[in-house]
């Protein structure tokens, strides 16, 4: 038995494959095409063990999925793979159409020329797990109730919309071929691995570096935010239980702002690595330009995978967020390496034109 995971080298997906053979002996077969956000290091732990097969590709090259397919019968295909910074696809929405609207129909079209020509019973047996985001569901004023799986999709950034597009091309294989899909949406990740464009490992870098804290906006933005180890539970619960066809809300029940994050993160590193100078890190925080079509609050309700699946997350921000930061401050040598030649220029277009 194996399953195909895509972007499995990436943030969400590399912890997803280090819990999955934390916990079992299937096979992983992982396709990532090494983009910026792809990182090999984060598997380094698994070098040498015959479980995990990575493969260098393109979610939308589709001999070669068509080829991985038909050599290693997998049960289920995982899709990760995804451009997923906003603010690059604000500076450069092309990928973002490429990979996480064509690349999919392109996976898809190659799942279900497999799945087609599986026995009944393996027909029965597969699935094709489709892992996407709240942010399809727009934008929410502070007293609207959170996203529930009924809310309509109403994107806003490219990032989103080629997102949202995603959705519904796995929607329709389902309805119009019967492929067996299931659907994730989940709120802002944070934990191991992750990248320092975000929010949170970018706060962390710049403050141990001595650099601004940047905050788009008032900073009053809130977003909901998950332990990257819950979200890839949700996953495997989904995968293991979820009903066909079906999509599932994943959340924190953990809203914050954005400034309240960064407070957080200042005070773990006040607590854990104190500046030399004895200051606080928040004096670093600099208040900048906000993002283009910026939404305002993100809210999960994550009712239904709780209700049907039994899904609860097991960390609290607290937990979360402290292991967060002692991960980076034990894993500077991962850090140095992410900090390479492309991720600088990133840096230099992303926030010289933002006003301090
Ligand atoms: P990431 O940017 O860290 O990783 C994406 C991975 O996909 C990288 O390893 C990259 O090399 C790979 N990839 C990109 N294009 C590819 C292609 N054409 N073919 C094969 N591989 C390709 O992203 P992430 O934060 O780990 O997000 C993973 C998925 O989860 C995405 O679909 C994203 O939309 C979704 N998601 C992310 C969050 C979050 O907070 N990070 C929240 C909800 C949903
Ligand atoms: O909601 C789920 C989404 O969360 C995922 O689908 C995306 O893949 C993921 O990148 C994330 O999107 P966000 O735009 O919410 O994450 P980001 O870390 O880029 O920004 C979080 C918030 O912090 C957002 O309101 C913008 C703000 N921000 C971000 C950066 C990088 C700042 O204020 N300053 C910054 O420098």
């Amino acid at each position: 038995m194996a399953i195909l995971v895509t972007g499995g080298a990436g943030f969400i997906g590399s912890n997803f494959v280090l819990d999955w053979l934390a916990q079992s002996d299937e096979m992983v077969i992982n396709l990532d095409k090494l983009t910026y956000a792809g990182n090999l290091e984060n598997l380094a732990s698994l070098d040498g063990d015959t479980r995990h097969l990575f493969v260098h590709g393109d979610i939308g090259d589709s001999a070669l999925v068509a080829g991985l397919l038909v050599e290693h019968q997998p049960r289920a295909v995982l899709n990760f793979a995804a451009e997923s910074h906003v603010d690059r696809s604000i500076h450069g929405p092309e990928e973002f159409i490429k990979t996480n609207i064509v690349g999919t129909f392109q996976l898809l079209e190659a799942v279900r020329a497999y799945w087609s020509g599986l026995d009944l019973d393996r027909q029965k047996a597969f699935r094709f797990l489709h892992v996407s985001t709240d942010e399809v569901y727009g934008s929410l004023d502070k007293d609207e109730p959170a996203f529930t799986e009924q809310h309509q999709y109403e994107p806003n950034s490219p990032y989103s919309a080629s997102k949202a597009a995603s959705d519904h091309l796995v929607r329709a294989y389902h309805h119009t071929y019967g492929l067996p899909v299931l659907t994730t949406n989940c709120s802002n990740n944070y934990g191991p691995y992750h990248f320092p464009e975000k929010l949170i490992p970018l706060m962390i870098v710049n403050a141990l570096a001595g650099k601004a804290l940047p905050v788009y906006g008032d900073g009053q933005q809130i977003r909901d935010w998950l332990y990257v180890k819950d979200h890839c539970s949700a996953i495997r619960r989904v995968l293991e239980a979820g009903e066909l066809g079906e999509t599932y809300n994943v959340g924190g029940w953990n809203e914050k702002t954005n400034l309240e994050i960064v407070h957080t993160v200042c005070a773990l590193l006040d607590e854990l690595r104190p500046r030399a100078d004895g200051q606080p890190y928040q004096q670093q925080i600099a208040y900048v330009t906000d993002r283009p079509g910026h939404d305002r609050r993100y809210a999960i309700d994550a009712t239904k995978i709780a209700e049907d699946l039994g899904w609860k997350p097991s960390e609290t921000f607290e937990t979360g967020i402290r292991k967060t930061v002692q991960w980076y401050l034990n894993n500077q040598d991962w850090v140095a390496n992410v900090l390479s030649g492309s991720y600088r220029e990133w840096l230099e277009k992303n926030y010289s034109e933002r006003q301090i």
